[in-house]
């Protein structure tokens, strides 16, 4: 039946839908007051410690780890399922020199809907398989694109090894040390899952009109885009070079942005009132990281910024603050860290996907309508 609509059963707009609970979820939790975040029962310090990012992905996926079978055949499809189909490499070898990564990968990820077959079978198992198809091509796409504007080779996925070593060897062309893969794989980790924030609803509420998982990651990307969410990585990266660029004091700097009322970029959130546990991890990678490559002036700069949000505004830093410096010591160019967020999350993206599908209800709130009412028809030529 029709819903009526009662403007006393809608007294007010949350606005942002803050503190509106739309769905429920086996993905994961978030203590916003603790700084604690769980993803399917597991804590992010134990998965950070113990975890690979495919159990990860096996995890948000079925809800639980996988044994050494089931991880092996995750692996192994992953692995199988890395290389671009014949059009999208044609798309991404025709980018413009200017063409924003975020922007290619979200065209690309919609092409690859192209080279499957329409989503007739609704099995979970099959929801998987897409699900892994699109994880294993994520990484593929954002490194072919990123040697392609370099005027580089592409250079083909190995049929073996991690997400995280076929990534950085498809973007640099050579095999990473161990150390580097484990700082990715950490990072895949880390960006995994993050409960009902902007891209996961975006992806919910478009599997939701029974659209097919790549029209929802699509949208997941666009949505992860903007610099109040993934984009924020990026921005925090800008903000940090233009600091040493004008040789500015990283205090003054921001104490200056506070003052014309601008936000600091990868600061704030809209659960977390204490610390982003990511942000804590990632705090100490990026101390290590940045001392080994030379880079530690960045991190002190932002050791620096973190004690000025702290004492001017009672802000603590999100998981987009110190991701910056580790990628950037990592020798990874800056327009890329929201991609590398994005190739993460379609974990987490798809698992909320295939949650959704289960138990499906259409996405479909209200908007408080404040425009005018029974206005008289005027001809164009009067108006
Ligand atoms: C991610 O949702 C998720 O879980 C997201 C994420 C995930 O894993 O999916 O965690 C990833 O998107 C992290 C967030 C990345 N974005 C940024 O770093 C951009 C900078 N941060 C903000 O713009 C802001 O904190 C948001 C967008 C993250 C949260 O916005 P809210 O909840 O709508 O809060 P708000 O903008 O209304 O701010 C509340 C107050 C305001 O002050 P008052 O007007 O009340 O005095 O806090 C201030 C804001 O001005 N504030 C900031 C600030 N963040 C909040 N002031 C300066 N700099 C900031 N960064």
């Amino acid at each position: 039946m029709a819903e009526e609509f009662d403007t006393d059963k809608y007294p007010h707009i949350n606005q942002g839908l803050a503190g509106i609970v739309a769905f429920s979820t086996t993905k994961s939790f978030i203590d916003g007051q603790k700084g604690e975040l769980i993803y399917a029962g597991y804590t992010i310090e134990t998965l950070a410690e113990n975890a690979s990012f495919e159990e990860v992905c096996f995890l948000l996926w079925n809800d639980r780890l996988p044994n050494q079978q089931e991880l092996d055949d995750l692996t192994r499809k992953l692995q199988q399922s890395r290389s671009l189909p014949e059009p999208v490499l044609n798309y991404i070898r025709d980018t413009s020199d200017t063409a924003e990564p975020m922007s290619v990968l979200r065209t690309a990820v919609s092409m690859l809907a192209d080279s499957h077959e329409v989503d007739t079978d609704k099995a979970k198992v099959f929801r998987i398989n897409k699900a892994i198809s699109i994880t294993a091509k994520m990484p593929t796409i954002i490194a072919a694109f990123d040697r392609i504007r370099n005027g580089k080779d592409i250079i083909e996925p190995l049929d073996s090894k991690s997400t995280a070593f076929n990534f950085l060897y498809m973007l640099n062309g050579e095999e990473p040390g161990e150390q580097a893969e484990k700082t990715m794989d950490l990072c895949l980790i880390l960006h995994a899952e993050h409960g009902m924030n902007a891209s996961t609803f975006t992806g919910r509420a478009i599997c939701s009109t029974e659209a097919d998982m790549f029209s929802a990651v699509t949208g997941s990307i666009g949505a992860l885009k903007g610099p109040l969410h993934g984009g924020a990585n990026q921005a925090v990266m800008n903000m940090l070079l233009e600091i040493e660029d004008k040789g500015d004091d990283p205090v003054e700097y921001i104490k200056e942005r506070l003052a014309g009322k601008e936000k600091v970029m990868g600061f704030g959130h809209r659960v977390y009132k204490t610390m982003d546990p990511r942000a804590r991890l990632l705090r100490k990678e990026s101390k290590r990281l940045s001392k080994e490559t030379g880079h530690e002036e960045l991190y002190n700069w932002s050791e620096a910024i973190l004690e000025t949000m702290k004492s001017e505004k009672d802000i603590d830093p999100n998981v987009d603050f110190f991701s910056a410096t580790v990628y950037y010591s990592m020798g990874i160019k800056p327009d890329l860290y929201t991609c590398i967020f994005a190739a993460s999350r379609v974990s987490g993206w798809t698992g909320h996907y295939i949650e959704q599908a289960e138990n499906n209800r259409l996405v479909r709130p209200r908007a408080l309508y404040t425009g005018e009412k029974n206005l008289d028809w005027v001809p164009v030529e009067d108006r």
